[in-house]
């Protein structure tokens, strides 16, 4: 039930204009993954990969593990792997990122773009994500979030109680989803021309 209308739109009309829609976003995505301070081998995550657009913008010399619930956006991504010479170095799989299927403190970096405010429940998901994160860990989090206070809780939960069910929301605050988690915003960054999308690097403390 939470995952159907997310299932029925990425797994068909999402993805025919999904490119359009990322275009614009296409310089500044790259710049705030450029804010990771990325090692030869890391350990690279992104929960919701989806079709794969953080990919080129990647270092070659990391190993990056891309998981999603859509074949049809997995899919088009495997497509993209082939054509930007990234089989050997990326791997895709089906996995719901609420719930990973990895060891805790397997990775170096998590990329979340445009994932947080998508996915059904984002504590559960970031929660993952700084489990499976080595301490000292980099995140990344490129997403139209608020900060507490610029959106009043009374407007935003009621909101999102019912956007959650949908493909996206538009009302969360990274401070809520990151409550509690053992990280610290070191950089924030704005995402796109206009400020609507941020751009966050957090880090697992040590
Ligand atoms: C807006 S797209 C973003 C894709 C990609 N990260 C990007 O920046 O272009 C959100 C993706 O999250 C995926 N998604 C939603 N809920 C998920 C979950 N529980 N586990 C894994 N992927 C999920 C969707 O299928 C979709 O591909």
């Amino acid at each position: 039930m939470k995952n159907t209308v997310k299932l029925l739109s990425f797994n068909t009309f999402i993805p025919i204009f999904y490119p359009a829609l990322m275009l614009p976003l296409k310089g500044k995505r790259k710049k705030a993954i450029n804010m990771l301070n990325f090692n030869a081998g890391d350990r690279v995550l992104i929960p919701g990969v989806g079709t794969g657009h953080d990919l080129p913008s990647l270092p070659k010399d990391v190993v990056v593990e891309g998981v999603d619930i859509s074949d049809v956006m997995l899919g088009i991504g495997k497509l993209k792997l082939k054509m930007h010479g990234l089989e050997k170095n990326v791997r895709l799989k089906k996995m719901d990122a609420e719930e990973l299927f990895y060891d805790d403190n397997t990775f170096d970096k998590a990329i979340l773009s445009l994932f947080l405010t998508v996915v059904f429940n984002p504590k559960k998901a970031f929660a993952e994500v700084v489990r499976v994160l080595k301490p000292g860990g980099q995140i990344l989090v490129y997403d139209h979030l608020f900060r507490r206070g610029e959106i009043p809780d009374s407007v935003a939960k009621p909101i999102d109680a019912v956007l959650s069910y949908g493909f996206a929301s538009v009302t969360r605050t990274l401070d809520d989803i990151i409550e509690g988690q053992p990280v610290t915003i070191d950089k924030v960054a704005s995402g796109d021309p206009v400020g609507f999308m941020k751009a966050f690097i957090l880090e697992k403390n040590k």
